[in-house]
């Protein structure tokens, strides 16, 4: 499996200057340690549970496509969120910095994002992972029923998966997040505007944005009709 990464993982993360708020779990001596392992052991379950996850999607892609059902699913993004990212976020939520409050705060450090041909199928998909005995739904945001005010649609679930370890086995969460080829389209355009941008996006600017997420949702519409009319629904 292919896992991209923002960027390389160093491994240890230097976060703030040495010497400030330590406790028996802190890791503000400048490095990010606990005892018996660092980040790269703190970020390996989260690996595993992402490789977890990837299969069973990718056993539902190759299932559906043998079935001729016709694969619903376009391609998929594995990834893990970078020591730099996760300290990021946690200065951003106010997150102490060590693993036991990283571990319960910050639930997207493996996200996977599963492109889908049709709306239907975003959803068709999510239920068949999500039913699976072993995946524990936890949250589910469904900001394609009520997208975000500046036009974001897509699925967003974080579910919980068991890694088996040599000794123990680690409920691992995962954010999934579920959307369709034109709803990726307008969220990677965005992210980019956003971030040029950030944080004050000229009004007009964003009128469009959220005109052009109506319009590729009305094509979402649209394809999905012209699939029906030419196939019938998915069996
Ligand atoms: P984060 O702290 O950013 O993870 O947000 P959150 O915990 O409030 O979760 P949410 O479900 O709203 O968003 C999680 C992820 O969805 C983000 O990290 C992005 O990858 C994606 N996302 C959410 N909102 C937007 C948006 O407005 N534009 C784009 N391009 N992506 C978004
Ligand atoms: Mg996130």
């Amino acid at each position: 499996m292919t896992v991209t990464t923002e960027q390389p993982d160093p491994g240890i993360v230097r976060w703030t200057p040495p010497g400030t708020g330590e406790t028996a779990t802190s890791v503000y001596d400048g490095t990010f340690r606990e005892p018996g392992g660092g980040m790269t052991e703190f970020l390996l379950v989260y690996k595993f549970g992402l490789a977890e996850i990837n299969t069973k999607v990718t056993i539902l892609a190759e299932e559906l496509a043998h079935k001729g059902r016709g694969n619903p699913i376009e391609h998929v993004l594995p990834r893990l969120k970078t020591p730099a990212s996760i300290s990021a976020k946690a200065r951003r939520i106010d997150c102490p910095l060590t693993f036991e409050d990283l571990r319960s705060r910050i639930r997207d450090i493996a996200g996977i994002r599963i492109v889908c041909s049709f709306v239907s199928d975003v959803y068709t998909v999510a239920e068949m992972l999500t039913r699976q005995p072993d995946v524990h739904l936890v949250v589910t945001k469904d900001y394609i029923a009520e997208p975000k005010e500046n036009g974001y649609r897509s699925l967003h679930l974080i579910v919980e998966i068991p890694v088996f370890l040599s000794d123990r086995v680690v409920p691992v969460p995962v954010e999934v997040q579920l959307r369709t080829v034109a709803m990726d389209f307008w969220a990677s355009l965005e992210h980019k505007i956003y971030y040029k941008y950030d944080p004050d996006i000229p009004p007009a600017l964003r009128d469009e944005l959220v005109a052009a997420a109506e319009d590729a949702a009305r094509l979402d519409q649209r394809m999905e009709r012209l699939h029906r009319e030419i196939h019938g629904p998915r069996r």
